[in-house]
């Protein structure tokens, strides 16, 4: 086992450092050579039914879902398809609008979440197209979806997800791509834009990486607190809700992501003095609302951990401290940002002896519904 860990005291920790070959296999062949265009070959959805696609249902569970959340975001920007997200769990029941032009995504890691293959059945019989994004070859869900788009993140042990979640965030940046080349919805200057910052995520990934002693003092001192928040607006509240769930999945310590602007409708009274607030602050457009909402929970005691990019000065101002991510392109930040929040949580659950690996009450396959 210890072989299998190549080194690494824990899969956790090897599959967050597995990223960026996880990012460039992912990519692989799927761009072109001249990096002007997406190829994604394997998909058997032709271009005419693309065009009639009227509408695209996301539907996962846990961090899968929280991948998706940011797929959305993607394919209404860059293809201006409405998008709607569920968790598996909740779509066959709330009688969902399926046809046959809707485009149903479903997000797995395993490929063999019980919730997840129920909800492909479920729109399969209505008639939709089902195209899975998943990392395990053969699995249920590939199986009996109509396309698949394969993550190549490797295997993934550890139960908190890692690897893979990265690894279908660029699933959704590649579809993306292919839907608005189909469209035309974006300019081949800006799918080419995309596509150049694309390929530099691996190598900033492994500059974030190389600032892991650093966010493990932060990690020490918020393993000593029994509540904390994230915070983030647009994306980066995608991501707050991922860096939430690793936290609590493997440390124990509770935690509660919010939209930004949502906290004065009632979370505001749970902040108190001390209490850290991780405020994700990627995103130029909302920057200022954000730093708005920071002062907001400063003002009540909060000590701040903004996560900025590269370039950033505002935000330093109105925070405690500050973990830099470098500088690409707002719609990609989720693929940086998520990393010190991985990291955060791993030693978080290091300082408090807990089994990273295996957290309690939980399983790395959910095969009940
Ligand atoms: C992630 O850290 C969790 N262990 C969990 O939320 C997981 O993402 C979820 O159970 C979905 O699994 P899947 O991707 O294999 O379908």
């Amino acid at each position: 086992v210890t072989a299998e860990k190549a080194g690494f005291d824990h899969f956790m920790l090897k599959e967050i450092y597995d990223q960026p070959k996880a990012y460039r296999d992912t990519m692989g062949s799927r761009i072109a050579p001249d990096g002007k265009r997406v190829t994604l070959n394997e998909l058997t959805i032709t271009p005419e039914a693309i065009r009639n696609i009227s509408r695209v249902h996301i539907v996962a569970c846990g961090t899968a879902f929280h991948a998706g959340m940011v797929g959305k975001y993607v394919i209404e920007k860059m293809a201006r398809i409405p998008v709607e997200t569920d968790v598996a769990s909740e779509y066959r029941y709330r009688s969902p609008i399926i046809t046959k032009d809707t485009l149903v995504i479903v997000v797995s890691q395993s490929g063999e979440t019980a919730d997840t293959l129920a909800a492909l059945r479920e729109a399969k019989r209505c008639g939709a197209h089902v195209l899975a994004i998943t990392n395990v070859v053969g699995s249920s869900v590939a199986r009996e979806a109509n396309d698949i788009i394969t993550t190549w993140a490797g295997p993934e042990i550890a139960v908190a997800s890692t690897k893979a979640y990265t690894s279908q965030l660029i699933g959704f940046y590649l579809l993306g791509l292919h839907l608005a080349q189909t469209l035309g919805t974006q300019t081949p200057e800006e799918i080419a834009e995309v596509i150049a910052a694309m390929k530099e995520l691996p190598a900033q990934v492994s500059e974030i990486l190389e600032q892991a002693e650093a966010l493990k003092v932060v990690a020490e001192e918020m393993a000593k607190h029994d509540n904390l928040f994230f915070i983030g607006r647009g994306l980066d509240y995608a991501v707050a809700l991922e860096g939430s769930l690793k936290l609590k999945e493997i440390s124990y310590i509770h935690s509660e992501a919010y939209a930004a602007g949502e906290l004065k409708h009632g979370t505001l009274a749970l902040i108190e003095d001390d209490i850290p607030v991780i405020a994700l602050a990627t995103q130029h457009e909302l920057l200022e609302k954000t730093v708005s909402n920071i002062k907001e929970v400063k003002a009540r005691g909060a000590k701040v951990l903004g996560i900025a990019v590269e370039g950033e000065t505002e935000l330093q101002k109105s925070v405690d401290s500050t973990f830099i991510i470098p500088k690409t392109l707002d719609v990609l930040t989720p693929a940086l940002s998520v990393i010190p929040l991985q990291l955060l949580s791993y030693y978080a659950s290091l300082a408090r002896g807990n089994d990273v690996d295996k957290p309690r009450n939980l399983a790395k396959s959910v095969t009940v519904e």
